[in-house]
């Protein structure tokens, strides 16, 4: 199974070998590998996220930098900045601990998280078994406890989806009563203050995950709501060990993940089942979007809100009751 562990004695020796290249942050200096495609753990269309230490302690940090194909691009850039604003200091949340500015390129440094992002946790076939549910049940719990911090700050995470969450697991002892979590990768929150400009690169979400209000393009309905609609889908993953959405066809997918009702997996029981349909409540849109105004689909979108949970916190209660 994939782990970000790596071997102590190996990452010595690493640190040791390679060029490394210092980067002076406000709080302290971190060296990275940028030479060493093996301290890259991750690399997408806007980050590309390195292993590297913190030079006193020597302790693993991550070094998130921007795409350097995006470093000309001021709305990617000041995105960037907000990610590295959100300071919040909770147990179930990534800590950021720098931003460094430099003259071609921006970074984060964030703590290490040791562990196995809930992706990969699903797809590991060992906690397949029904015994597993409720290991499941309390990762989402706690990853709504950080939701509801999260909000209560004014923030929505607006990425929701298994790739974001970190199982920490420092010795390789995962505790299925009391698992801890953290949510990482704050790179397309939405503050209350956020201009419309800085939406237009609001793009990075997960479609698999995205909520009606999110596919039809409405920002200005993004709210909580919006991460408790991708929260049911990642515990309908959880315990389904398949996306809800299964489609990958993009005339079915906007339709499928916007408008058509959640069915009923046969892994699901009854209660399971209503609480994942009531934090996936959708938009009633019987005919096809055209024949819609944007008025209508937004009035659609705004009636359904009220069916969903309103607040974490709710979301958390209900599913608090299948533990027992
Ligand atoms: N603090 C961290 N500790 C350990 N692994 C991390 C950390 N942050 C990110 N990662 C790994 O890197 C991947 C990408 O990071 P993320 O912040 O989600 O960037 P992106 O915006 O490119 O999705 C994550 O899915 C996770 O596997
Ligand atoms: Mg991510």
């Amino acid at each position: 199974m994939l782990t970000n562990h790596g071997e102590a004695g190996h990452w010595k020796n690493l640190t040791n070998s390679m060029q490394a290249h210092i980067l002076q942050g406000n709080n302290s200096k971190y060296l990275y590998f940028p030479d060493q495609p093996e301290t890259i753990i991750s690399k997408g269309k806007f980050s590309v996220v390195y292993i590297a230490a913190e030079v006193k302690t020597k302790e693993k940090v991550i070094c998130k930098q921007l795409s350097p194909s995006l470093f000309g691009n001021e709305v990617a850039k000041l995105r960037f900045f907000i990610e590295s604003s959100i300071n919040l200091k909770h147990p179930g949340i990534v800590k950021t601990l720098d931003l460094i500015v430099e003259e071609n390129a921006v970074f984060l440094i964030q703590e290490f998280v040791y562990g196995y992002t809930l992706k990969e946790l699903i797809q590991n076939r060992k906690y397949f078994d029904y015994r597993y549910n409720k290991f499941f049940y309390k990762i989402i719990i706690k990853c709504l406890d950080a939701l509801s911090y999260i909000h209560s700050n004014d923030i929505c995470h607006c990425d929701i989806k298994p790739a974001n969450i970190i199982l920490e697991d420092p010795e390789y002892d995962i505790n299925t009563d009391d698992p801890v979590i953290k949510i990482i990768d704050f790179g397309n929150v939405k503050k209350s203050y956020e201009a419309d400009d800085l939406d237009k690169v609001n793009k990075t979400y997960n479609v698999m995950y995205g909520s009606p209000e999110q596919i039809f393009g409405f920002p200005e309905l993004i709210g909580e709501h919006t991460d408790i609609f991708s929260t049911g889908l990642v515990l309908y993953e959880t315990i389904a060990k398949e996306p809800a959405l299964k489609t990958v066809n993009p005339l079915l997918l906007r339709r499928l993940q916007s408008v058509v009702k959640i069915e009923k997996h046969f892994r699901f029981d009854d209660d399971l089942y209503y609480i994942i349909s009531k934090a996936t409540t959708k938009p009633n849109l019987p005919k096809s979007e055209s024949y819609y105004s944007t008025y209508d689909l937004k009035f659609e979108i705004i009636k359904s809100l009220s069916l969903r949970y309103q607040t974490a916190e709710d979301f958390k209660n209900d599913l608090d009751k299948l533990l027992n």
